[in-house]
């Protein structure tokens, strides 16, 4: 069969190196792609937002199958693009991708459904949010509704910056249309884990947990970033507790989305915080997670497109999940100044040496091919991925094959699974 991915970062390529693994799979294609990408598909120049050219590419190739990595094509509707032109497509459409692209639709949904999540407030006037933030007690949690590329979501700790952000949002439009409504939020404490499950209407395949590093340096320190590294499984997630997450979250979310009459199909990726009263949600992503699915694609076992398939066409159940023993850890190498500004083009060595190591795949995220040589491309420029008997045994082998790269600026964490080791 054919397959097309729709992206060009860390998680496409996991994606494609997986889907490439299948043996039902002939021809991968993915647009735009990457140089990394390029080494297991045919990467096609059309972008992520170009739905149509997407859509007309999809039919010319006849593909049996597309699967989408970030959430802007899903929230503008490549799901139902393709659909009309009936063209299997894994993810969910433009009114369930709203489960991500709309805080307050996300936050109603939990409050309508029982879900477990912190209590909020939204607003589309400024003048009552302002009230709000006079009176309120501090620290709260401001959030554009829309989406904002990750950067619309802000701890606040006394009113005078919580209003200069929600004016900045709403008034003077910082994120656009995204800010048009705020939603308020108390804060939450505890440690931040990724459930990512795939989802057919009313089936659910729940994969392994997943912890990403959000923070850009040690110890949770420094601005927010895409995700600095992950590993898969979670310790602090046991299989009591991830089938208590099942019942009481994704379940009641997947039937809320059906009572809504937006029937979820894809990834349901759940962002939560596990306080001491219970796992809480955070956010619900409509795709899956960079970086966890490099670490979680790497202990896969099943075939991935035996169960996007299922996913597109209402069969999961049939599918069974199967995991390697012990664990995986990607260690994201940033450009310097990322998450704000970086330069681009700088020479990367050493990625063959820690590719030769076993165990280890370098997932390209931001590198781009110049004569032969890898140079640098994006913030975010790779994740180097191993397996390991555990946690500690995957971290060491992902650090040591760091080691081995380098670029001038490079920065990355060195705690990634530290709280895995406790
Ligand atoms: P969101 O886009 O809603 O997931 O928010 C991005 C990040 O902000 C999350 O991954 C958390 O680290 C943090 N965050 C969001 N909401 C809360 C909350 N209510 N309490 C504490 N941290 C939060
Ligand atoms: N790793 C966080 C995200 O994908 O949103």
């Amino acid at each position: 069969m054919k397959v097309f991915v729709i992206g060009s970062g860390g998680r496409e390529h996991a994606l494609v190196w997986k889907i490439a693994q299948s043996s039902r799979v002939q021809k991968i294609y993915c647009a735009p792609g990457s140089a990394g990408i390029a080494r297991h598909a045919e990467c096609v120049d059309i972008s992520v937002e170009n739905i149509p050219a997407l859509a007309e590419f999809a039919v010319k190739e006849s593909i049996d199958l597309t699967v989408v990595g970030p959430e802007a094509p899903l929230a503008g509707g490549v799901v139902d693009e393709f659909r009309k032109l009936h063209i299997p497509i894994f993810g969910p459409d433009r009114r369930a991708a709203e489960i991500e692209s709309s805080k307050s639709f996300a936050k109603d949904l939990m409050r309508v459904n029982s879900i477990p999540t912190a209590a909020f407030w939204t607003f589309s006037e400024y003048d009552q949010l302002e009230s709000l933030l006079k009176e309120a007690k501090y620290p709260l949690v401001l959030k554009a509704d829309g989406l904002a590329a990750g950067k619309g979501v802000a701890i606040c700790g006394d009113s005078d910056t919580a209003r200069a952000l929600g004016h900045a949002m709403m008034t003077e439009k910082k994120f656009g249309s995204a800010g048009a409504r705020v939603v308020v939020e108390e804060l939450l404490t505890g440690q931040e884990v990724s459930i990512i499950a795939l989802v057919a209407g009313d089936t659910v395949a729940v994969l392994e947990p997943s912890q990403d590093h959000k923070q850009a340096y040690d110890n949770d320190e420094g601005p927010n970033t895409g995700g600095m590294g992950a590993y898969s499984p979670v310790p602090a997630i046991t299989e009591p507790t991830l089938r208590r997450i099942e019942r009481d979250i994704i379940i009641p979310t997947v039937h809320g989305m059906n009572r809504e009459e937006r029937p979820y199909f894809g990834v349901l990726y759940v962002g939560l915080m596990l306080t001491s009263a219970g796992p809480q949600v955070l956010e619900y992503n409509c795709r899956f997670g960079d970086p966890e699915t490099q670490p979680l694609l790497m202990r896969l076992e099943t075939d991935l497109v035996d169960l996007l398939e299922g996913a597109v066409t209402g069969n999961l159940g049939d599918v069974t999940l199967s995991w390697r023993q012990g664990a995986s850890l990607c260690v994201v190498l940033a450009s310097g100044g990322y998450p704000g500004s970086y330069r681009k083009g700088l020479p990367i060595t050493g990625i063959e040496e820690a590719e030769a190591m076993e165990d280890v795949v370098v997932f390209h995220a931001g590198t781009s091919k110049v004569n032969g040589e890898w140079r640098t491309a994006g913030g975010r420029v790779m994740g180097v991925t191993a397996r390991g008997s555990d946690v500690g045994d995957a971290r060491r082998r992902a650090y040591d094959a760091v080691e081995k790269i380098t670029f001038e600026g490079m920065h990355y964490r060195t705690d990634i699974g530290a709280r895995a080791l406790g």
